[in-house]
């Protein structure tokens, strides 16, 4: 039976899907802005526009996925030690930790431009603040710093997994696609 729980060793539905979720939309989110940041500023609108739209779609996911991982808590998947196993701990956390600072600073970009916020030209959260030039400038180096560390991070996770598939000969993938059999009571 497919359990949407964790269980005490691996995890479940729930957490699958929003892993792979969150993720899909944080890649998406960091090709389209460095993207739209090597074209000149009037091509890179539509995809500022899109960074933004996915940006709103981003936000539920990621709260969803915070609460779900401090309900559930970590399931114990890894049980190396050494210089690996914290590297590997600390990336976990930036990974889920970070996204936190981008969702706070993300629409005050939009905002303090004097811009409101648009989903898909679907509908538009008008700005609560005035303009203000250098807050926005400030807020945008905080933003496109953490970006680039998530980017960073991600390149980290990226090689822990290779180096478990290649190496260690363990399919720690599958655990991130099916879903763990529930404890028993
Ligand atoms: C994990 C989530 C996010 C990531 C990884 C991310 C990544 C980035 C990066 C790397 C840039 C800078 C591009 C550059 O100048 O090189 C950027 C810019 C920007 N982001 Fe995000 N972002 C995220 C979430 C959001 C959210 C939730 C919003 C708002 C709803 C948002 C709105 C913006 C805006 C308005 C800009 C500035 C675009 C401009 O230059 O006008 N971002 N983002």
């Amino acid at each position: 039976m497919l359990s949407w729980r964790d269980s005490k060793g691996g995890y479940g539905l729930a957490s699958i899907v929003l892993h792979w979720l969150t993720a899909l939309l944080i890649v998406a989110l960091l090709a389209v802005a460095i993207y739209a940041d090597s074209l000149p500023r009037d091509e890179g609108r539509p995809l500022r526009f899109l960074h933004v739209s996915l940006g709103l779609l981003f936000i539920p996911a990621y709260l969803v996925r915070l609460y779900w991982r401090g309900r559930s808590g970590h399931p114990k998947t890894h049980y190396g030690s050494g210089l690996v196993t914290f590297w590997g701990e600390i990336t976990w956390r930036v990974l889920l930790l970070a996204p936190a600072i981008m969702i706070a600073t993300g629409p005050f970009l939009s905002w303090l431009h004097g811009r409101p916020l648009s989903f898909f030209g679907l509908f538009d959260i008008a700005s609560p603040l005035a303009k203000d030039h250098d807050l926005r400038v400030t807020l945008a180096e905080v933003h496109t710093f953490v970006g680039y560390t998530i980017l960073a991070f991600l390149a980290l996770h990226l090689a822990g997994v290779i180096k478990h598939l290649a190496i260690d000969k363990e399919n720690i993938l599958r655990r991130m696609i099916v879903p763990s059999q529930p404890d028993q009571e």
